[in-house]
């Protein structure tokens, strides 16, 4: 069976400990869309990764990540990520793939993302370039990774690309122009260290279902930064929900069985835009949870858990089953709130996100500290309570509880 893992949120809910986790039932784990805005964070033996790129089910020694076309590809970020694993004694060349149809993020890219942030379109993005280089993919500029392998087509691309964007950087923003040159070596050294890796993704994912094989697909960012249904404009620039992983590799939506929503048991989002249960004088849980972006370093907004933005995000995603991560965190808070809906609104709509006041439900606390808990009975009963209520008013089976950062911090509940 194949199975999609994805955000429910705003990003950062835990889905790369929740890959890593499961990995180890599946052949293929494959990121589908985003590019090295992601930070998926998984501990394993006292070692922490940080993987930006690299679908996180490497770190099982049978998974083959696949990087499909749906992504957009940083090769610097990926050649660094590759070396980061070689230090902890991971060789995993052999087990990576990437799409030939994957766009490329050129310099350019990663420039024009941090002058608009720092002039007047400011998004709070991670600054990778993301949104410059999917606006060529479908505006049908862009440059592609099979374009690095016909040297002389792929240096009149350049050209032609670096020449529009320097009007851009000079005229419009005032900025310094690039030089084609200087990028077009180190894009042809990046092409031949990329040859024995480039794949038709498609076809490969393809040959692997004839084969028998089980595929998990690991989503990044989460539904509420979705460019489509999420709290536009404050999203990403691509598709995060469910449907995104068949046109994001090349394979039929029936072929994905099932899919898994990861939710944090509270709320954070980093960046601007709406967040209806967002308590700015939190620091509890931003401590306490280290609510820190594994990319950029920023500080996370946080606050309660939001049952209706977990249900609208588990509708858009066809998800009925979620992992509660992070629940550890919440030892210690005495009264623990749940939104269970608005004062000024039935249901989540992103287009009046930011004027909704949220009815909170009220519930005891519990003090033990549960990361070495392993079933769902051990939990202290108003542990139980807080499950249940998010199981009540979201509509949604818990399937797993995450209690720690570690791989095995996981309780299986049904
Ligand atoms: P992702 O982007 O969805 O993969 O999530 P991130 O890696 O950006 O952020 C999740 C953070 O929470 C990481 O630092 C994880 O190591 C950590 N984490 C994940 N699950 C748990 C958990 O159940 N308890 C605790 N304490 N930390 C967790
Ligand atoms: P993972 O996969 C949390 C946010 C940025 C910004 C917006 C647009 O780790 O959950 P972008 O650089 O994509 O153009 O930024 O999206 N963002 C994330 N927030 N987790 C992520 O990924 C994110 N990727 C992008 O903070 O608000
Ligand atoms: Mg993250």
């Amino acid at each position: 069976m194949n199975l999609g893992v994805v955000g429910l949120q705003w990003g950062d809910e835990g889905k790369g400990k929740i890959v890593d986790y499961l990995a180890k039932d599946f052949d293929l784990d494959v990121r589908f869309q985003g590019g090295s805005n992601a930070g998926h964070t998984v501990h394993v033996e006292g070692k922490k990764y940080i993987f930006h790129l690299i679908p996180c089910g490497v770190l099982n020694k049978k998974v083959v990540g696949v990087i499909g076309a749906g992504c957009v590809f940083d090769p610097e970020v990926f050649f660094n990520e590759l070396n980061d694993l070689k230090t902890y004694d991971l060789d995993i060349r052999h087990r990576i793939k990437v799409s030939k149809f994957c766009h490329l993020i050129m310099p350019y890219h990663i420039l024009l993302d941090k002058i608009r942030e720092e002039s007047k379109q400011v998004i709070g993005t991670t600054k990778r370039g993301i949104g410059a280089t999917y606006e060529d993919k479908y505006g049908r500029v862009g440059l592609r990774i099979g374009d690095l392998f016909d040297a002389e087509s792929f240096k009149e691309k350049l050209r032609v690309n670096i020449s529009r964007k320097n009007h851009l950087l000079m005229d419009i923003y005032h900025a310094e122009p690039l030089s084609d040159s200087e990028i077009y070596d180190k894009f042809m050294d990046f092409a031949d260290r990329l040859k024995d890796m480039v794949v038709d993704d498609s076809r490969y994912v393809h040959e692997a279902i004839d084969a028998k094989k089980a595929i998990i697909f690991e989503g990044a960012q989460g539904a509420l930064l979705d460019i489509t249904y999420g709290t536009y404009p404050y999203v990403t620039s691509s598709h995060t929900i469910s449907g995104s992983a068949s046109i994001g590799c090349g394979v039929g939506p029936h072929q994905i069985q099932d899919v898994l929503g990861v939710v944090k048991a509270y709320t954070t989002r980093v960046g601007l835009g709406p967040f209806p249960t967002e308590d700015k004088e939190d620091t509890v849980l931003r401590d306490k949870g280290q609510e820190y972006g594994a990319t950029t370093g920023r500080p996370r907004r946080c606050g309660p858990f939001d049952a209706s933005v977990v249900k609208y995000s588990a509708r858009l995603n066809g998800v009925k089953k979620i992992v509660l991560t992070k629940f550890d965190i919440l030892s210690g808070v005495e009264t623990l709130r749940i939104a269970v809906g608005y004062t000024n609104g039935k249901d989540f709509d992103p287009f009046i996100a930011q004027d909704l006041t949220p009815v909170y439900e009220e519930l005891p606390g519990f003090k033990e500290d549960i990361s070495a808990i392993r079933t769902f009975d051990a939990l202290p009963d108003e542990a139980k309570d807080y499950v249940r209520m998010i199981e009540r008013y979201t509509g949604l089976v818990v399937q797993y509880i995450s209690i720690g950062p570690d791989r095995d911090a996981v309780i299986v509940k049904k």
